[in-house]
């Protein structure tokens, strides 16, 4: 983190949190919030291209052509994967390609491939934060999917080498969610009553790499619902869903707590998803 701060900032943090003890509360809060604004601006405003490539002790950069001589198949698809625009011609541009993720090779090229040579994003998604800097904030959330934690990895749903880098391509949903129920095997039915929101993908519910919501949910309420289901407000404030009057049901809790619709992701028994 502190590598993209301009040097002089975490002193200025340091001076501020010293400072914090001698202003009025409100004053102190308005600093805090005005120093993180601009550490997220000095993140925001790195591109993607400046940013250091991943080192190996006494190792250099030899460029993605020498990785073609072993790893053939595997060179010859990166040129369909989104990560392929990584790849830059020109003297200046070796530390770009393979190299960006799996840091410099030479090491690994002299030794044929020894142990220990080379990085494996597998092991530390910290190459992705690199470029993908708001990411690690993500699964920072309060719920997120456990790749910090080890239990996931970026590569469980992204492509690397071959292929949109979102599993299944970012726009068709479908095969979009098939990444996601090879792991979540309890959301993928067949349901009796399915649930037709699901054919938009899981990510019209869910947010991927996490959420303030628990669940990993995209709205916390209602809101999640309503965007699909039209909501009529009428006289005497009365709201009606799905042509169902549900003044009273929206005071007790939202639509999946509650007894309501539990069966959010379709249901064996029940045609309004109750459970
Ligand atoms: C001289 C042959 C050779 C060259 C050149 C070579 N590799 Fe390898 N590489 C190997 C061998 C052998 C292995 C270990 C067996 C395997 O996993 O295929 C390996 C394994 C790897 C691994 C997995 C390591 C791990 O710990 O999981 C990565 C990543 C890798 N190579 C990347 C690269 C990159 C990037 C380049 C180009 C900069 C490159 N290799 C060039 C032979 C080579
Ligand atoms: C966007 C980052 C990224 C780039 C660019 C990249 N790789 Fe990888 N590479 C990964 C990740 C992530 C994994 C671990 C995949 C997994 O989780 O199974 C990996 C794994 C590997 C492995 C281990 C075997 C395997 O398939 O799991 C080899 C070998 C390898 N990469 C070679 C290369 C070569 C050669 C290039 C350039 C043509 C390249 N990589 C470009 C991210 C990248
Ligand atoms: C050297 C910088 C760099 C590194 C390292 C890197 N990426 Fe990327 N990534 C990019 C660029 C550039 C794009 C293309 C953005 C675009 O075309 O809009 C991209 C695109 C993506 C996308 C697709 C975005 C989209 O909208 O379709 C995903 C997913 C992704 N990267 C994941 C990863 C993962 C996972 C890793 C680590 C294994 C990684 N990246 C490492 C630079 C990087
Ligand atoms: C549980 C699956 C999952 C994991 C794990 C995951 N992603 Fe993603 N990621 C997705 C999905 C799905 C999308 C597409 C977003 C959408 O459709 O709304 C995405 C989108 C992205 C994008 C492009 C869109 C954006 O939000 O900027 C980047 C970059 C990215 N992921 C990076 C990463 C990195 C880096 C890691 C590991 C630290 C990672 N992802 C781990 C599922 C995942
Ligand atoms: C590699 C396996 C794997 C993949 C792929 C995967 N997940 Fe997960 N998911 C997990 C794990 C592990 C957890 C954490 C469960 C826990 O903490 O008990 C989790 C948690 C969740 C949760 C929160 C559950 C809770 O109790 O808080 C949701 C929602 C979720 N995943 C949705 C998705 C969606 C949507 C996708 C596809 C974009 C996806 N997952 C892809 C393994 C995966
Ligand atoms: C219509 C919105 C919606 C869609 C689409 C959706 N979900 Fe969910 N999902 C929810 C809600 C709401 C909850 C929370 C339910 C609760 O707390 O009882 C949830 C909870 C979950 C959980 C946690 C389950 C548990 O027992 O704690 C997982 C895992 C999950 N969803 C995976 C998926 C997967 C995978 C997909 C895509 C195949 C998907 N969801 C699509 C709304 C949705
Ligand atoms: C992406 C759009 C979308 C979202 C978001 C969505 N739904 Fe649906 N839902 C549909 C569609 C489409 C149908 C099938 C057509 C219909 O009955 O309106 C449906 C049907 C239903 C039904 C069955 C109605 C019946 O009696 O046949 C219930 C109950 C339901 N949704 C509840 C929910 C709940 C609860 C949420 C929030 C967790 C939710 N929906 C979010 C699109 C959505």
């Amino acid at each position: 983190m502190t590598r993209f701060l301009p040097p002089a900032l975490p002193r200025f943090i340091g001076a501020l949190a010293w400072r914090r003890q001698a202003l009025s509360r409100p004053l102190a809060l308005m600093l805090a919030g005005l120093s993180l604004a601009v550490v997220l601006i000095s993140c925001a405003t790195v591109t993607r291209t400046v940013v250091a490539p991943p080192s190996i002790p006494g190792a250099t950069f030899i460029g993605s052509v020498a990785c073609a001589d072993c790893h053939e198949k595997l060179c010859q698809d990166f040129k369909t994967a989104t990560h392929a625009a990584l790849q830059a011609k020109g003297p200046n541009a070796t530390e770009v390609g393979c190299e960006s993720c799996h840091g410099p090779g030479s090491l690994h090229n002299e030794s044929g491939g020894g142990p220990r040579t080379i990085l494996n994003p597998k092991k530390s998604p910290e190459v992705c934060f690199q470029c993908h800097l708001d990411k690690r904030g993500e699964f920072h959330s309060a719920s997120h999917h456990p790749v910090l934690e080890g239990r996931v990895t970026c590569g469980d749903c992204h492509a690397p080498h071959k292929g949109p880098a979102v599993k299944g391509g970012s726009t068709a949903s479908l095969s979009e969610s098939e990444t996601c129920l090879a792991c979540h095997t309890a959301q993928r039915g067949p349901h009796v009553f399915v649930h037709e929101a699901l054919r938009e993908g899981c990510t019209v519910c869910h947010r991927p790499h996490g959420s303030v919501n628990a669940k990993l949910l995209t709205q916390r309420n209602a809101t999640l619902c309503l965007r699909c289901h039209f909501q009529q407000q009428q006289v005497g404030g009365r709201v009606v869903i799905g042509g169902q009057d549900h003044t009273a049901f929206l005071r007790q809790g939202t639509c999946w707590s509650g007894g309501c619709h539990e069966a959010v992701h379709g249901s064996q028994v029940n045609t309004s998803l109750r459970y």
